[in-house]
């Protein structure tokens, strides 16, 4: 895939729009086409009978368990993608949801100019909106979605308990819209001796501040008003798609550093080492733990 350059203009945020996220996601960014050619970049979801080697399947069984999630009861939904990186799930949504309206808003130009691309090729590209922008504080009129989700995104919002991101999508969502956020976080636990500087290591190779905590998050669910707040620990449906990283890092580093002779900046091998540190501060050895978490505005 190539990358070009883009004349979009800069985004100013709070928490993620720190320049190291900026170059992770312009450096690194075009290496997740070794994970997914699609561009899905999140893990996958499994469940028995699935092809655990199938890995492009099994992240798009993300995609459609985030679907599922959501709940829709209206026949042409107006949805939200927080953090949608090229827009890979909104383009699964519409293939699903043909009469749905699907925007998107991620803080990389990069990743809006190919998500555009990908978009034209796509079968639902009318309905797909994509947007530069900080998700913590968008200029959508309150109220205006039926559903926000969020996949390995809410991560980089700002605070241990999400707190802007949430706000932001309760401001959008209608009375009755659903917010489905799949991601990790903090579990019950603690990081225990050299967990601690490897967690830190973790986040500074993914570009996060502070990573999410799963107890903080849904309390701020809570105060925010939402209900019907649903905690699910996925660690056990993404573990097979986790699995593929070994291999998935193996082959990139041969065809593209070995054999490929493409520069590796500190930001591209930033992205190799932190899936090799998860399993470290990752259930069951840490509380670190993929979840997906589903609630209603009120
Ligand atoms: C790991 S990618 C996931 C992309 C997409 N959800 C997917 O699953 O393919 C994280 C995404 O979060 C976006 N992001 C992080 N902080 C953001 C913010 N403050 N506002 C908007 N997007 C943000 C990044 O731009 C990137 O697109």
């Amino acid at each position: 895939m190539a990358t070009t350059l883009t004349s979009a203009p800069a985004v100013t945020t709070t928490a993620s729009s720190s320049e190291s996220f900026q170059r992770y996601y312009e450096e690194a960014g075009p290496d997740y086409a070794a994970w997914s050619p699609n561009f899905n970049m999140h893990f996958g979801f499994f469940r028995c009978g699935m092809n655990p080697f199938d890995r492009e399947y099994m992240l798009e069984q993300m995609n459609v368990e985030v679907l599922r999630h959501l709940n829709l009861t209206t026949e042409s939904p107006s949805i939200l993608d927080m953090g949608c990186g090229l827009g890979a799930t909104l383009r699964s949504l519409a293939r699903q949801l043909p009469t749905a309206s699907l925007h998107g808003i991620t803080l990389v130009p990069w990743q809006l100019e190919q998500g555009r691309l990908f978009n034209e090729s796509s079968p639902g590209a009318a309905q797909i909106v994509l947007t530069l922008g900080d998700y913590q504080h968008t200029d959508y009129a309150s109220e205006s979605f039926d559903a926000v989700y969020a996949i390995e995104s809410s991560c980089y919002a700002a605070g241990a308990n999400k707190s802007a991101f949430l706000q932001e999508a309760h401001r959008l969502l209608r009375p009755g819209g659903r917010i489905v956020v799949a991601d990790g976080f903090l579990g019950p636990g603690t990081l225990r001796g050299p967990q601690k500087s490897i967690c830190r290591t973790l986040c500074d190779c993914w570009a996060i501040d502070t990573l999410g905590q799963i107890g903080p998050f849904t309390c701020e669910l809570d105060r925010l008003g939402f209900r019907d707040i649903v905690v699910e620990q996925m660690q056990a449906r993404v573990t097979p798609s986790v699995l593929h990283v070994p291999w998935v890092t193996l082959k990139f580093l041969l065809t593209s550093v070995v054999f490929g002779r493409r520069k590796m900046t500190r930001a591209r091998w930033n992205n190799v080492l932190a899936p090799i540190l998860l399993p470290f501060v990752g259930y069951p050895l840490g509380p670190m733990a993929y979840y997906l978490v589903s609630a209603t505005r009120a």
